[in-house]
């Protein structure tokens, strides 16, 4: 595993992520992946699962200081107090008397962004999380919120796959010496089925996961989550150290995006997303 540095962040490059992760999951698999090398979780407060992954953290007899621990504050949380007041919670679910980094999940304009940035620099300042970022944030955002911040933003995490240009957003945060950090890598089980990924991982001997991870890894400044409750898939997720990819193949991947891509787009959170050059 190697890590990304983000303006100051060391972030282990591969995460492992828990949305739609039931607690009885995430007791069982948040330890196994610790314990397989995994050194990076990400969950958030709407996926109502903190408590199970503070505890799977604590029993899994990996230190603290060993793991880098992401949560997202959600967004009926945005008001000053509330905010500090969920961030304090959220600590006291995952037993832990910091985050390693601490994201606002989505954009929102009910409350000004200059008091959600305020109430990141905040918890930061008071050592409740070590770095501080953004998620779902389209450029212009990004860009706004890192000029009201007072501590540099280290990530945006965005969805990401072969399916979905991120180059606007990657280079918008590579200028700022930020990492883009993607979720929905296998694009929902979609990338499984697909024949460039199929042949592209047999000349590896590899799985398409295994290629998919290793793609987003291998670009500059990105990290990527991964999430399953399957034992067998985490280790192979995790088995993408030894390989590598060449820039044919990586060019055959760029060129699967398609302007249709995009999965996630929740209405009443997403933002105008930046257009795709491809
Ligand atoms: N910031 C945001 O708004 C946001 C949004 C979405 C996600 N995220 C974060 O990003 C993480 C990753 O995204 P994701 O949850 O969509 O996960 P993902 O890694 O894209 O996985 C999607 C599905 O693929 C399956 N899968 C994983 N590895 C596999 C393998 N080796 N072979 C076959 N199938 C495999 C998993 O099913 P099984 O579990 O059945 O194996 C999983 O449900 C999330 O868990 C969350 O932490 C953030």
């Amino acid at each position: 595993m190697f890590n990304v540095t983000a303006n100051g962040a060391d972030i282990p490059a591969l995460g492992f992520g828990t949305f739609r992760m039931p607690e009885a999951d995430v007791l069982r698999m948040v330890p196994y992946a610790l314990h397989r090398g995994f050194r990076h979780i990400d969950t958030a407060q709407i996926y109502a699962n903190e408590a199970a992954v503070g505890e799977g953290l604590s029993q899994s007899g990996v230190s603290r200081s060993q793991v880098f621990l992401t949560t997202k504050v959600w967004v009926e949380n945005y008001r000053t107090a509330d905010f500090l007041r969920s961030v304090d919670e959220s600590l006291a679910r995952l037993r832990t008397d910091y985050v390693d980094l601490l994201l606002l999940h989505w954009p929102n304009d009910d409350v000004p962004l200059s008091d959600q940035i305020g109430a990141l620099n905040a918890v930061r300042a008071a050592g409740k999380a070590r770095h501080i970022g953004v998620s779902n944030f389209n450029t212009a955002q990004m860009a706004e919120a890192s000029r009201l911040s007072t501590a540099p933003l280290v990530t945006n995490q965005v969805e990401y796959h072969p399916y979905l240009d991120q180059s606007v957003v990657l280079g918008a945060a590579r200028a700022s010496g930020m990492a883009v950090t993607a979720y929905y890598p296998m694009a929902d089980g979609k990338v499984l089925s697909d024949p460039v990924l199929q042949d592209i991982a047999a000349r590896h001997g590899r799985s398409v996961p295994q290629v998919v991870l290793r793609w987003l890894i291998q670009q500059q400044n990105v990290v990527a989550l991964s999430k399953t409750v399957r034992e067998e898939r985490a280790a192979e997720n995790l088995a993408i150290w030894d390989m590598s990819l060449d820039g044919e193949e990586m060019r055959a991947i760029n060129a699967l995006a398609k302007p249709q891509g995009r999965i996630v787009s929740p209405p009443g959170l997403a933002p105008v997303w930046d257009s795709t050059s491809r």
